[in-house]
């Protein structure tokens, strides 16, 4: 590409992404006119020279390298940065994964990042963390009282974090190496479960809340190679072929030297968190008197209207659910006892209340990587993930991919378009639970 088909490419995703309002002529011809395309063999050191032209010298302009790049090339490229004198002592590197494809990889990265960079110029990128609902669970969390004297163990009964994507593998050919477990797990959910869990951070500054994660992670329990089996279902969708719809199957996806296993393709795309408070118990309304023992609360209340877990001589009832939206429709959601209205005494309905981002901001609702790109100029690492939280999450997973690897057990297979694998319906119900995907909405 030359330097103006670059630039239009710019123009054009300037103005499919950006709203209309937004769109000041002057200001986009300033944007576009700075970027400019350049083809470098980065293993190669002769192509380097042609950087040298592309990057102003004016010191108080931020340096900041962007490797979306095949994990071996990190280090060559941090290596040239620095001989080709590229690198500054206040320069940024940004790296995506893959950062390896397990810990011992992931740490070699690391190594050869850190030839040149100190951990405080690197930026590893979590778009999950970038998504404006995912810092607001930090909002949510320590921000209402409501919410933070009985989000612990003692109140909240379990967590469900569902991400559930329409799209398929496609072509991309990345993710047959990598798999979902690398993909999104070792990642994105591993970071979500971080900020759910977490204690609150002691200060706003970057570490801090880095230090209160990585604690997460440290606490999270190893399983077992003998347990893997049990507490995860590995699946991989079939294609459907009728006469109104036809989905390829993964494998229909894979180029035909590829064929082989991803939780993609279901029925709808969501992110969702699902947080049942009331511990193992239901919620009912109830006299302080008819509160069995052991009741957490029956010793301490006497209000008799208030609403408490227990187990009532009629059965379970569902605890109270808090459901945090993350994409699409983002909002929060949290299910509400209230007394059916009319005469009858008292009976309860459980009703949302529901509060949608859309609706109470009218502002256009800024892309994960807007925030994160200007969080690298700004030199702010909080919503980055450092070294140590890396390689503790590779250090959770890979014994989870190694009994994958040796085991005989078949993948699950589901149909496109479907819910996923009923083995994970059995898996939670063995734990006495219930997925709550008809309440994602
Ligand atoms: C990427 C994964 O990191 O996240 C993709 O590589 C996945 O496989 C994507 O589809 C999901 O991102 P989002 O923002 O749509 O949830």
């Amino acid at each position: 590409m030359s330097d103006a088909d670059f630039q239009k490419v710019a123009r054009t995703s300037v103005n499919e992404f950006v709203g209309k309002e937004y769109h000041d002529k002057a200001v986009i011809d300033r944007f576009v006119s700075i970027f400019s395309y350049i083809v470098n063999d980065v293993s190669n050191e002769a192509g380097w020279g042609d950087l040298k032209g592309a990057l102003r010298e004016d010191p108080k302009i931020v340096r900041a390298f962007y490797l979306a790049v095949a994990p071996n090339l990190f280090e060559p490229i941090a290596e040239y940065l620095a001989k080709k004198k590229f690198y500054r002592r206040d320069s940024r590197v940004v790296i995506e994964k893959p950062l390896g494809h397990d810990l011992e990889s992931s740490v070699e990265i690391n190594d050869g990042v850190a030839k040149i960079f100190r951990e405080d110029q690197v930026y590893r990128i979590d778009h999950y963390l970038g998504k404006e609902t995912v810092q607001n669970l930090l909002a949510l969390r320590f921000a209402n009282m409501l919410f933070e004297p009985i989000w612990n163990s003692a109140h909240i009964d379990h967590v469900q974090i569902t991400v559930a994507e329409t799209v398929g593998a496609g072509t991309r050919g990345y993710y047959d190496e990598s798999g979902a477990l690398r993909d999104m797990i070792q990642n994105h959910m591993l970071q979500l479960l971080c900020l759910v869990a977490m204690e609150p951070p002691a200060s706003d500054d970057a570490n801090a809340l880095r230090d209160e994660k990585l604690k997460v992670l440290r606490s999270l329990k190893p399983i077992a190679n003998g347990e893997v089996s049990k507490m995860t279902v590995r699946g991989q969708y079939r294609g459907i072929s009728s006469e109104t719809v036809s989905v390829n199957g993964y494998q229909d996806e894979l180029p035909d030297d590829k064929k082989g296993v991803a939780r993609k393709r279901l029925s709808r795309s969501k992110r969702r968190l699902k947080i049942g408070v009331g511990r193992a118990c239901p919620f009912i309304c109830a006299p302080a008197s008819a509160w069995p023992s052991g009741c957490p609360r029956s010793a301490s209340s006497s209000n008799p209207f208030l609403i408490r877990s227990l187990i009532t001589p009629k059965g379970r009832r569902d605890p109270i659910r808090l459901i945090i939206r993350l994409q699409p429709d983002e909002g929060v959601k949290l299910m509400m006892m209230i007394k059916d209205p009319g005469p009858g005494g008292m009976r309860l309905r459980e009703v949302p209340l529901n509060l949608s981002f859309a609706q109470t901001f009218a502002e256009r609702t800024p892309e994960a990587y807007e925030r994160l790109l200007l969080d690298v100029i700004r030199g702010n690492q909080t919503l980055f993930m450092r070294r140590d939280e890396l390689e503790a999450a590779w250090k959770w997973v890979d014994p989870i991919r190694e009994a994958w690897e040796a085991s005989s057990d078949p993948t699950q297979i589901y149909t496109a378009g479907t819910w996923g694998p009923t083995a994970s319906i059995a898996l939670i119900e063995r734990d006495g639970r219930t997925w709550h995907e008809d309440e994602l909405t």
